[in-house]
């Protein structure tokens, strides 16, 4: 193992590569990355490196959205069917006749879908960014928000907009149950539940805190004090314990307990030896169809303006 990361180390110099971690990864990804970020820190990050070559450590839309801001650099992901539910909830031939059947709508979609469908949206947002973003335009803007139905729920409700939802969903953050959740607040009465917005309606109403990775981690970071009960893919929990090591962090557990149903099984396809490689033969490599990209940039890039 340790020789492995020493291997990684070197190459990651030899080639002026920059290895980007997503939370839902592997501790031991997550270790050796040199940025560990949400998605929105991950575009953010891949905007602005001089590496010539991005190891992408997420799924592969994340590997999409970096090479599109990059068009010149080399993004790799150590396994490409590190995919995602929600992604593949909203094929881009369907969400583009849905847009077509509603004109005058602005478009917003999560950054967890494909770059097609990235190609015929006004702008994207992430799960830190969306309110601000939505916000941003006024309260009678008639918008199409996709693919989540859990995320665009839950920001309706707290804007009071009623922005049109594409029907898809996290097969990670849907199996939540709210019963499991109560039981555990029985035992840990004091405990803050933090939620992911892609979490049921249901759910997140008797969650406190509602955010991307980035939030949850930043408000247990600021309230060390606290106990929490963690409504998101388990990973998160690697750097909440890394930054708060005196603070009890408890995962929500699966619906069906005989199953590791609170762990994106997509994020846990990468590993150190696949890292190492997909560092050493620069292979799989993210390739993103031209003219989709030259499409697809526009609102990637206006959604990292808005996040300024
Ligand atoms: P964040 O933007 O909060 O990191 O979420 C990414 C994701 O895939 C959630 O399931
Ligand atoms: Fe996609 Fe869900 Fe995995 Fe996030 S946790 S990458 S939304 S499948």
């Amino acid at each position: 193992m340790d020789n492995l990361k020493e291997a990684i180390k070197q190459l990651k110099k030899e080639k002026n590569a920059v290895i980007l971690g997503h939370y839902y990864q592997r501790g031991e990804i997550q270790d050796i990355a040199d940025f560990v970020g949400d998605s929105l820190a991950l575009a953010q990050w891949a905007a602005k490196t001089d590496a010539d070559i991005i190891v992408m450590c997420g799924v592969h839309f994340m590997g999409e959205t970096a090479k599109v801001l990059c068009p010149d650099k080399k993004v790799l992901v150590p396994d490409m069917a590190a995919g995602c539910s929600l992604a593949d909830s909203c094929p881009a031939d369907e969400f583009a006749e849905f847009v077509k059947a509603h004109p005058g709508y602005t478009v917003i979609s999560y950054v967890n879908t494909t770059a097609a469908v990235k190609a015929v949206t006004d702008v994207v947002v992430t799960s830190t960014n969306a309110r601000q973003i939505v916000e941003s335009f006024p309260q009678d803007e008639k918008i199409i928000f996709g693919p989540d139905r859990n995320l665009g729920g839950y920001i309706n409700a707290v804007t009071g907009r009623n922005m049109l939802l594409w029907n898809g969903a996290c097969h990670v953050h849907e199996q939540f149950s709210v019963e499991k959740i109560v039981e555990l607040k029985k035992e840990h009465p004091g405990a803050v539940v933090l939620a992911h917005p892609e979490c049921k309606g249901a759910l997140l109403k008797l969650a406190d805190v509602v955010g991307s990775t980035a939030v949850l981690l930043k408000y247990a970071v600021a309230h060390p004090e606290k106990e929490y009960i963690v409504a998101t893919e388990a990973g998160i929990l690697h750097e909440m314990r890394k930054q708060c090591p005196d603070t009890t962090f408890i995962p929500a557990p699966p619906a069906d307990s005989t199953c590791a149903c609170n762990e994106c099984s997509y994020m846990r396809l990468n590993t150190l030896e696949k890292l190492y490689d997909c560092l050493k033969n620069e292979t799989p490599e993210i390739t993103v169809d031209p003219e989709v990209a030259e499409k697809a940039v526009r609102p990637i890039k206006r959604m990292l303006e808005l996040s300024k």
